[in-house]
């Protein structure tokens, strides 16, 4: 089950390096999270007419299949494609159906545990090698995160005040990073959260990785001085704390909250459908079992109603919402909820395009980007909708790498290059909004 920093027993520290290494290679007969994996496909659905769409998303319901991003709900005349997380179970039934109805598709993780495991074995190994000062380039627990921002706040007063915005729905506290220059005058605010859906994992290590970033280039890079000197940013690490959690400690795959409901066993909303606006509409399930389920109502979920609480009271002087997702690539501005066009939609869009040119000028890797209903897919009640009609001019949703050869299993090795890019990126729309636009 634990497979985090931890070392393993008081007595490995004394073993000789090379068994110490076999131990590491060979995790031995304990699988992670309970082995629940085992089995499991992730296969990319690519239907080519309405009527095979159709028929998959009938067989998907069915099923029960877990939806991976990039998910255009088979949308086919955009070419897109549907990852879909099978379980053992139902996988030979899903292939046998592909092949019979001549549907295209391709394998993209043949047994999920074994993918799994391979990753955090690779995890082990990194580890170790890092034993001291904070390393950005693993994924961090909870805990660890917590820990960090309180860190953080004890040895960078001057640039960072942490604070807590309430309480999730297990009881933990949701906390706020706040960065910038102190100053007595009025500044404008951008706010970052991460995390919203629990299985994202390189979401939170962005918003770890832009904080770190902003302490070591404050003094010697002027675009980030600048940044700090006239704006504060609010940065929510993790979003959805509960789900967060609960995907290391027992289903790697979670992504919704880990509210109860009152009627049926399955637990959890989608955060990213909870919001007050045309609420629970296209794009989003009334079904509690469903991964997209909106909730009983709008801000039923405590760490939704913190973050909207929170904007509302602030949104005067907050100019930019972002949220980072994984994975397709992307970089999203409203709306989610219909094909319209934005008011200020130029400013908006140059602001998109910049950015991404930014990110692939770095290692070349490609964003597409636009209005999320039409660039991924139709959702209502979306974090972006809502800070985009509350006020805010720039919000953008973020689906960082990769297009699904890892997946959510991004490996750690990718958290550099990742949030490198995306550096650029933020930086680019947050000098953009500084610059011109109301
Ligand atoms: C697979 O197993 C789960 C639980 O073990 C069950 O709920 C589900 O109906 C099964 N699916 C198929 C297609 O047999
Ligand atoms: C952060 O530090 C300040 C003092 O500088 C303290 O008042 C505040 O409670 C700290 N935040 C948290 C979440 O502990
Ligand atoms: C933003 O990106 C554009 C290219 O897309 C570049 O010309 C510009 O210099 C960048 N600005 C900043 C502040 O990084
Ligand atoms: C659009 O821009 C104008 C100024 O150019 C500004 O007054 C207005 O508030 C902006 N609207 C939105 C929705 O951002
Ligand atoms: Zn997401």
């Amino acid at each position: 089950m634990t497979f985090l920093r931890k070392p393993r027993s008081r007595t490995a520290a004394f073993l000789p390096l090379s068994l110490l290494f076999l131990k590491i290679l060979q995790p031995g007969h304990s699988h992670l999270y309970s082995n629940r994996y085992a089995g499991d496909k992730v296969i990319r659905l690519i239907p080519s007419t309405e009527e095979e769409a159709n028929a998959l998303k009938k067989m998907c319901h069915q099923l029960k299949v877990d939806l991976w991003q990039p998910s255009s709900i088979f949308h086919v005349s955009k070419g897109a494609v549907t990852d879909v997380h099978i379980p053992k179970n139902g996988s030979q039934v899903l292939l046998a159906f592909l092949q019979e109805a001549n549907i295209q598709y391709k394998i993209l993780i043949e047994d999920l545990q074994k993918t799994l495991e391979k990753a955090s074995s690779l995890r082990t190994q990194r580890n170790r090698r890092y034993l001291s000062g904070y390393n950005y380039e693993v994924y961090h627990s909870l805990e660890e995160i917590q820990n960090w921002m309180h860190h953080l706040n004890k040895t960078h007063s001057g640039l960072i005040h942490v604070f807590s915005i309430g309480k999730s729905y297990e009881g933990r506290s949701l906390f706020v990073l706040k960065l910038g220059r102190r100053s007595r005058t009025y500044k404008r605010a951008v706010w970052i959260d991460c995390g919203i859906h629990a299985r994202e994992w390189i979401g939170p290590a962005f918003c770890q990785w832009f904080v770190k970033e902003a302490l070591l280039t404050y003094r010697s890079d002027p675009i980030m001085r600048k940044m700090l000197n006239h704006l504060y940013f609010y940065i929510m690490p993790v979003f959805n704390v509960d789900g967060y959690h609960f995907s290391w400690t027992s289903d790697r795959f979670w992504r919704k909250t880990r509210s109860r409901n009152s009627r049926f066993r399955c637990r959890g909303v989608d955060a990213n459908r909870n919001w007050k606006v045309k609420w629970c509409d296209e794009g989003a399930s009334m079904h509690p079992c469903d991964d997209t389920y909106c909730g009983p109502f709008p801000e039923s979920e405590p760490e939704v109603k913190a973050v909207a609480t929170f904007l509302r009271k602030h949104r005067k002087h907050i100019r930019a919402y972002l949220s980072f997702h994984a994975y397709a690539q992307m970089l999203l501005y409203p709306y989610s909820y219909k094909y319209a066009t934005i008011p200020n939609f130029s400013c908006v869009e140059s602001a998109a395009y910049k950015a991404v040119n930014a990110l692939r000028s770095v290692y070349g890797v490609q964003y597409r980007y636009g209005p999320a209903s039409s660039t991924l897919y139709v959702s209502s009640g979306s974090s972006m909708d809502w800070a985009y009609k509350n006020g805010i001019p720039y919000t953008f949703a973020f689906e960082l790498r990769d297009t699904g050869h890892f997946g959510f299993l991004l490996p750690e090795m990718l958290i550099k290059p990742t949030c490198t890019e995306t550096m650029l990126a933020v930086k680019n729309i947050t000098i953009h909004l500084l610059k011109e636009c109301p």
